[in-house]
C-alpha cells in the first residue's frame, strides 16, 4: 500500500500553508494581531442574527446571495450582475485566481507563459503566494519602493520585473502590512497599462480617505474586492465581495460552490448595511485612535508609517522587532511580526479601543525602562 504522503499531489506536498495570526484563548489578552475590529457588530446585526437562529437552519441559504448582491449594487450604483459575494474576500481572491489564471506554470525554455502568472507587489497580503502556489501558477513578485509606495506606471513599464500581460495582478490598497494608501490616479494608470485582470484588494478601504471602486465600473478587466470582516466587525461570518464587469462575475459564479455564502452571514451583512451610521461612527473612532496612538508611539522613538487602515506598521527602537513581540506578549499584548526580509524590523499593530491603545503605550514605556 502507498504511504499517505504519496497520495498527496507533489505540488501540495511542497507547499507552505498561509499562516493566520494567532487566536489564543488567554484571559485578559489584548489582541492587536489580526486587524479585527475592536467594536462589536451593530445592535441591529446582533438582533437580526439572533432572530434568524430558528428552524430555518435546516434550509439551504440563497445560493447566489441575491438580496445582498442587489443591496450592494444599489450602494455602488451598478447592477447585481456586477457583484459577486464570497465566503470572505479570501474566497473571492482564490476564485479569481482559479477563474483567470492557467495552472501549470508552463515554461517554454526560460519564457513564462503570461496566462500562468499571478503578479503582486511585495510586501503585500501574504495569502497571494499561497493562492498562486495552490493553483500551480507562476508567482511574479514586484518589490514596492523602500517606503512601500507604488513604483510609478512609467517606471514599471521600464522595469523588467513588471508584466503588463500577467493573467492577474493583485494590489492591496490601502496596502497591508504597511498601511499606506495609493492614490486612485496611480491605480488608474496601472490599470490602463495592464492587459490581464487587475484585482484591487480594498479590505481596509473604509479606514482610508479614498477608494478606487469606480475603476471596477470603468474598466472591463478591473475587479475591486471588499470585506465585511474589518470595518463591519464580521470576521466570524465570512462575507466578502467583488465588483466588476458582469462577464468576469459570471465566470466566478460558474466555478464557485453552490452555496458558498452561509445564510447567517448573508443576513448579518444585510443588517450591517442597514446600520451604516453606527459603523461610520466606529470608523471615525478607529481613525482617531490611530492618530493618537501613532503620535504617542512616535514620541517613544518608534518609526510609525502613515496609515490609512485599522493598523499601523512601526519600527521599534532599542530591541529588534521580534523581541518586542515577545516582550509585549509577556505583558498579554499580542501584535504581529512577519519574518519576511522587507518587514522583519517592523511590528504591525491593529488599532484597538482607546483603552487598549493606552495599555499598549504603558507596556511600551515599561519595556523601554526595564527591558
Ligand atoms: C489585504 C487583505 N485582503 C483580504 C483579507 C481577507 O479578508 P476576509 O476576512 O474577507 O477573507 C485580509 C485579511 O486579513 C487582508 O488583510
Amino acid at each position: 500500500m502507498k504511504s499517505p504522503s504519496a497520495l498527496i499531489r507533489p505540488l501540495v506536498r511542497a507547499m507552505h500553508a498561509y499562516v493566520p495570526g494567532e487566536q489564543p484563548r488567554i484571559a485578559g489578552l489584548i489582541k492587536l494581531n489580526t486587524n479585527e475590529n475592536p467594536y462589536p457588530p451593530s445592535p441591529r446585526v446582533l438582533a437580526t442574527v439572533r432572530a434568524a437562529v430558528d428552524e430555518r437552519l435546516r434550509l439551504y441559504p440563497n445560493p447566489t446571495a441575491q438580496p445582498l448582491r442587489e443591496r450592494l449594487a444599489r450602494i455602488h450604483r451598478c447592477t447585481a450582475d456586477h457583484v459577486f459575494v464570497g465566503n470572505g474576500s479570501d474566497e473571492c481572491l482564490a476564485l479569481a485566481v482559479r477563474a483567470f489564471v492557467e495552472p501549470g506554470g508552463s515554461r517554454r525554455g526560460t519564457r513564462v507563459d503570461p496566462r500562468t502568472v499571478v503578479q503582486y507587489f511585495t510586501p503585500s497580503y501574504s495569502l497571494y503566494p499561497v493562492l498562486a502556489d495552490t493553483h500551480g501558477a507562476v508567482r511574479n513578485e514586484v518589490p514596492l519602493l523602500p517606503d512601500f509606495s507604488l513604483p510609478g506606471a512609467s517606471a514599471l513599464r521600464r522595469s523588467s520585473k513588471w508584466r503588463v500581460d500577467a493573467a492577474i495582478t493583485l494590489i492591496t490598497t490601502p496596502n497591508a502590512p504597511s498601511g499606506r494608501a495609493y492614490a486612485t490616479r496611480e491605480l488608474d494608470a496601472l490599470c490602463r497599462a495592464h492587459r490581464g485582470v487587475m484585482l484591487l484588494d480594498e479590505a481596509y478601504v473604509d479606514f482610508a480617505d479614498d477608494h478606487a471602486l469606480g475603476l471596477a465600473l470603468r474598466y472591463p478587466h478591473v475587479l475591486v474586492a471588499r470585506t465585511f470582516s474589518k470595518a463591519y466587525s464580521l470576521c466570524f461570518q465570512r462575507i466578502g465581495y467583488l465588483v466588476g464587469h458582469p462577464a468576469l462575475i459570471a465566470a466566478l459564479d460558474t466555478i464557485r460552490d453552490s452555496y458558498n455564502v452561509n445564510g447567517l452571514g448573508q443576513i448579518a451583512a444585510l443588517a450591517a448595511l442597514d446600520s451604516r451610521s453606527y459603523y461610520q461612527a466606529n470608523f471615525r473612532r478607529i481613525v482617531r485612535t490611530r492618530t493618537r496612538l501613532s503620535r504617542q508611539l512616535a514620541s517613544l522613538g518608534f518609526d510609525v508609517l502613515p496609515s490609512q487602515t485599522n493598523f499601523v506598521l512601526v519600527r521599534p527602537p532599542v530591541f529588534p522587532a521580534e523581541e518586542w513581540l515577545r516582550k509585549l506578549r509577556d505583558r498579554k499584548i499580542l501584535v504581529r511580526w512577519f519574518s519576511a526580509s522587507e518587514v522583519r524590523q517592523y511590528l504591525r499593530i491593529t488599532i484597538g479601543t482607546d483603552a487598549e491603545a493606552d495599555a499598549l503605550v504603558r507596556a511600551v514605556r515599561q519595556i523601554k525602562r526595564r527591558g
